[in-house]
């Protein structure tokens, strides 16, 4: 937990960090004089922390704050103190707001901080050190400081929380086990949170996930989690659906180990990032009813496994032949979206690893938003705030042609769309098991995170490994469904 200071700046013990815009504040200037500007000038020209000791040996990290736009620039200005520092054996870290902000400044330098304090230690035999306790400073204590720091606090903890499922080793995320983790920390937030075993997925006819789930030793599983506070139990429901392939190794259709199966226990992410913003939502209190669908399996090959020539009929009633066993993720998904038509939903968003080409498309940064055009409103909003949480996310177009790619010589359509534009005929796959009789069931986006969700390069308050990407654009999603926003 964040605490929260006001008062002589400088007489706070523990080290201080003073992230600054332009010239810096007056009275900041003035309490530590030339030492100040030289400072300022060393970050700037450095584009890292500089450090002050003063007389009586207290530490000031001066932070030149960067370009990024919006709240972005202030977590990556306190997120570039959390490395170099790391290692000093400090107990206690200011940060301090400039005396012109307010609330949302202190969010973002909380939001940051923490995000780039992460470590996953989960399998370090050497004891990882303590994290400094942490406070921010205002000069004045503005009324929404308090809530908009424990928010902050909270985004920062459910978004780790997903960093850890998807940095977890595949052995200990199998399927039954990810989803025990999941409930145990849903219920422990007031989520509702549902298991279905394979004879329930059985029943429910999701032939999707039950084909991907063939070739495997260990069941499948298919989480249900449900925030819905008092009052909003019987609104239509935001739906979430995550892939949640615990591990991918493509199946009989095997991919290569280098830089591609070695990475494919992130291959959840998307139903970690979905599975973190419903507890999110719980713990932030937030007045909306939202599900989150998580159809679970690893995907192997292995004496059942499904096969390149199969055809497997999905929960919608639709037949798939499945021509490529590495396209398996959509094949769960579709399953998926299928049920949610039956919950009513107000809208539904799928966030997913789904495709290699999102990477070759838009890079390690940005993830792609794929949305029918009537649902362009929906897709504008995950694009904005991507914007406003730093998990970018751009937009592809979903023209009805992208469909012919999928055209099956023996079922309604086929599981791979050849090579061009890989990220849309994904989509496209998708798009029709988001319809009843013919007709959109729900405005419905797609968010392609394949690359973003797992980093060859640390960047911002992001380090390599898991980036927890997502978990906060979702949370804000669901804060513009309360009245009044966050
Ligand atoms: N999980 C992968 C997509 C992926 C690739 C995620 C790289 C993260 C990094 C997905 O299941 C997959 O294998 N997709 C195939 C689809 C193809 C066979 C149509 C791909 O992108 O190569
Ligand atoms: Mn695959
Ligand atoms: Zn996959």
């Amino acid at each position: 937990m964040t605490s929260l200071v006001s008062g002589d700046l400088f007489a706070q013990p523990g080290l201080l960090v003073l992230p600054v815009d332009g010239d810096g504040p007056e009275p900041w200037r003035s309490a530590l004089g030339p030492a100040f500007d030289t400072a300022l000038a060393d970050a700037t020209a450095g584009k890292r922390p500089a450090l002050i000791v003063r007389e009586d040996g207290a530490r000031v990290a001066v932070v030149a704050v960067g370009d990024e736009p919006g709240a972005e620039r202030w977590r990556w200005a306190s997120a570039s103190v959390a490395g170099p520092m790391g290692g000093l054996g400090i107990d206690r870290v200011v940060l301090a707001v400039p005396p012109s902000d307010g609330a949302e400044t202190a969010a973002a330098l909380v939001e940051g901080f923490r995000l780039a304090s992460y470590r996953f230690d989960a399998y370090r035999t050497e004891e990882a050190p303590a994290s400094p306790d942490l406070a921010v400073w205002t000069d004045d204590a503005p009324d929404d400081l308090d809530a908009a720091v424990r928010q902050a606090d909270v985004r920062a903890e459910v978004t780790s929380w997903a960093r850890d499922l998807v940095n977890l080793p595949p052995d200990a995320k199998m399927p039954a086990a990810l989803a025990d983790r999941i409930a145990e920390t849903a219920t422990e937030a007031g989520v509702a949170c549902d298991v279905w075993d394979k004879a329930r997925i059985e029943a429910e006819g999701m032939g999707g996930l039950l084909g991907v789930n063939r070739g495997s030793l260990d069941p499948p599983r298919f989480v249900v989690l449900e925030w819905a506070p008092d009052g909003t139990e019987s609104d239509a429901p935001v739906v979430l659906v995550g892939k949640t392939v615990t591990y991918d190794t493509g199946g009989l259709s095997l991919k290569p180990t280098k830089d591609s199966m070695d990475k494919m226990k992130a291959d959840m992410a998307g139903g970690a990032a979905v599975a973190a913003a419903v507890v999110g939502a719980a713990r932030l209190g937030l007045k909306t009813r939202v599900i989150g669908l998580l159809p679970m399996s690893d995907n192997r090959p292995g004496g059942r496994a499904y096969a390149p020539g199969d055809v497997l009929t999905m929960h919608s009633g639709a037949t798939v032949e499945v021509l490529n066993t590495d396209a398996e993720g959509r094949l769960l998904l579709a399953d998926a979206l299928s049920y949610a038509r039956g919950l009513g939903p107000r809208w539904v968003l799928d966030a997913a690893t789904l495709t290699g080409a999102q990477g070759i498309a838009l890079g390690e940064r940005v993830a792609a938003v794929v949305a029918r055009d009537a649902d362009r409103a929906l897709a504008d909003r995950v694009h904005r705030a991507g914007e406003a949480t730093g998990d970018l996310a751009w937009p592809l177009p979903l023209y009805p042609h992208y469909r012919d790619q999928l055209k099956s010589d023996v079922a309604d359509l086929k599981n791979v769309g050849g090579r061009m534009a890989g990220t849309i005929t994904a989509a496209a796959f998708l798009e029709p098991f988001t319809r009843t009789d013919g007709e959109p069931a729900f405005p419905w986006v797609h968010i392609d995170l394949a690359r973003p969700a797992f980093l060859d390069t640390a960047y911002g308050y992001r380090p390599t490994g898991a980036s927890g990407f997502g978990v906060r654009l979702l949370l804000d999603l669901l804060a513009e469904e309360v009245e009044g926003g966050r």
